[in-house]
């Protein structure tokens, strides 16, 4: 499974970059907003970084609008992937889109049926947003299951992008589950290689090694 930070900051994306286990960014919105920066320029930052995937988003509603920001924003790496919204214009624009050459994320998918459609307009990757489920009191980590067995009924090429991740068993329960990719916060990525035993494991190793004569 690949795992993606969900972040526009340069400082998270370089730190995971660095330790070698990042494998794409998603940015949205309200993370660029966070930022203070402008938009296109943390798109080519993090594409400069060697970041082979990272997704940036359309504002735009319709599909002129959103067809005119994604032909803009593939131009600006080929790492860059076009975030459009699960609507009818979203759907419109990601199949002329995807029929140019140009990587859509289908963002903002709450149920199957819009996984679906998803997949059928030729969609790179679908985003379920399960941590917002979740938050609703619905199970998200079910819709990925149903998304999951859709896509292999059908053998469609769409990966299965797990988004709005809030702490390391949704990335547990993505991966048993056979999603393609879970895009996290840093702050769930940082908590993955750590484990209580494996620290007091390593004190006691280093404790022992005193004891070897020099
Ligand atoms: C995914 O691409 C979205 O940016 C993200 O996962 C949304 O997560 P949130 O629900 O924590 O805002």
């Amino acid at each position: 499974m690949e795992l993606f930070l969900d972040t526009a900051s340069l400082t998270e994306i370089r730190t995971m970059w660095d330790i070698g286990i990042l494998d794409g960014v998603t940015t949205n919105p309200s993370l660029v907003a966070k930022e203070g920066r402008k938009f296109e320029e943390i798109i080519r930052e993090i594409c400069a970084l060697g970041v082979p995937s990272v997704s940036a988003e359309v504002v735009a509603t319709d599909t002129d609008g959103m067809l005119a920001e994604g032909r803009r924003l593939r131009q600006i790496h080929p790492s860059v992937y076009v975030k459009c919204p699960m609507t009818p214009a979203g759907l419109k624009a990601t199949k002329i889109l995807a029929r140019e050459g140009t990587r859509v994320n289908m963002t903002l998918v709450f149920s199957a049926n819009q996984a679906l459609l998803a997949a059928k307009v030729g969609a790179a990757y679908v985003s379920p947003f399960i941590g917002r489920l979740d938050d609703q009191g619905q199970e998200g980590m079910d819709l990925v299951r149903e998304i999951v067995t859709i896509y292999r009924n059908y053998k469609f090429p769409t990966k299965i992008l797990v988004a709005s991740i809030r702490h390391p068993v949704h990335v547990l329960e993505a991966a048993e589950l056979g999603a393609d990719i879970a895009t996290m916060p840093f702050a769930v990525m940082e908590k993955l290689p750590n484990h209580p035993l494996t620290d007091l494991g390593l004190a006691r190793f280093l404790k022992d090694w005193e004891k070897v004569p020099k």
